[in-house]
């Protein structure tokens, strides 16, 4: 009896000081394994006669069950330690900073729709949205161009199949201006708002996709005229271009939604097989190129979504946003915009790091 009080004293000592898991688990085995000297003990129950075995079985089975809660409570303490260890061990420190090569990087067409966003907001427009699937009566009918008008063949517009009792005919968007129907309808008089997205035209060759991207701008209020459109144009492209030597040219043209319309030409010169801009287009060595079109809201689709165009008058324009990214960043085939080669954007790419900020020059690369 002594013999076993003395031998369980010195086995829950022993558990008590393990000084890990693996040396608490030799401790288990030692007293409770099947050659444990705890089990042994139990055996000799079996040799016993009904009385004797009486008188000897609850101390053995007491000292079992109390070194079994020794190495139980032994454990949770050894295993807390164990926890707080490793969580230590592996905080992640947040003031770190970030790998220098980030994976994967941000499109041209992407990152010049977030230098137009910031360039624009700057003056005062919010950014708008519409649909790419659309139906007829805002891409064409509601800016001027009723289902006769001859600017609807022009557009080789992706029409969907027509459905019987539908009162219009869905199509994928040609251009942004069904934006400006939307806004003018949604938010009604004064507006300042831009629109970049996808357009479609059944159309291909090195300069043309038939996806592209535009950026529409629209401002309705009073009192706005011509010259306001310029000077928003010229503010625009001289931040986007970062360089205060653009001149632009406005040619006369026709658009059915706009009345005058004008379109927009910059100059540029060649650099090697690179245009850049800048420059009259008509000195020496520099030429014009066409970035896009606008003009004054025609006065009829004032009306169509609503407001009195004697009260309300406004401006705008219609830009390619590839083309304008091309001219930037010298990429010279459009196609490959599209293509999804890693390759190209590892080149093209931006970092999701470079942010285009005003202050810190829009689109400068890091
Ligand atoms: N939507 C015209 C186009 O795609 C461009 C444009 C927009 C012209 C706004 C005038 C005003 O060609």
């Amino acid at each position: 009896m002594t013999d076993l009080t003395s031998r369980k004293d010195a086995a829950l000592a022993a558990i008590a000081a393990a000084p890990s898991l693996d040396a608490l688990d030799e401790q288990r085995v030692a007293a409770l394994g099947k050659k444990g000297w705890v089990s042994l003990e139990l055996k000799t129950l079996g040799a016993m006669s009904a009385d004797e075995r009486k008188q000897a079985a609850p101390a053995i089975q007491a000292v079992r069950s109390d070194i079994a809660e020794a190495i139980d409570a032994r454990r949770a303490v050894l295993e807390a330690a164990a926890l707080e260890a490793r969580l230590a061990s592996e905080t992640i420190d947040l003031t770190l900073p970030a790998p220098e090569k980030p994976k994967g990087s941000i499109h041209p067409v992407s990152q010049v729709m977030d230098e137009l966003a910031e360039i624009f907001a700057d003056l005062g427009f919010a950014v708008a949205e519409g649909p790419e699937i659309e139906d007829d009566w805002h891409n064409f009918t509601a800016l001027n161009m009723d289902e006769t008008h001859p600017a609807r063949a022009m557009h080789d517009t992706f029409y969907f199949p027509e459905e019987d009792g539908a009162e219009h005919r869905m199509l994928l968007r040609t251009h942004t201006s069904p934006v400006q129907i939307r806004s003018m309808k949604k938010q009604g008089a004064p507006i300042r708002i831009i629109a970049p997205g996808r357009v479609y035209r059944s159309d291909s060759d090195a300069t043309h996709t038939p996806m592209f991207h535009q950026v529409e701008g629209l401002v309705i209020d009073r009192d706005i005229h011509l010259g306001h459109l310029k000077w928003t144009l010229e503010t625009f492209f001289k931040a986007f271009f970062e360089r205060e030597d653009i001149v632009l040219r406005l040619r006369p043209s026709y658009f059915p939604f706009t009345e005058p319309s004008v379109e927009v030409d910059v100059g540029y010169s060649n650099e090697g097989d690179r245009r850049v801009v800048g420059g009259h287009g008509d000195d020496e060595g520099y030429d014009w190129m066409e970035l896009g079109g606008s003009g004054m809201v025609n006065a009829r689709v004032i009306e169509m979504v609503g407001l009195d165009p004697a009260e309300w008058q406004g401006f705008a324009f219609g830009l390619g946003i590839d083309r304008i990214a091309m001219l930037k960043y010298g990429m010279n085939d459009l196609r490959a915009f599209f293509d999804g080669d890693p390759r190209w954007l590892e080149h093209y790419g931006f970092s999701p790091f470079d942010q285009p900020t005003l202050s810190g020059g829009v689109g400068a690369r890091a």
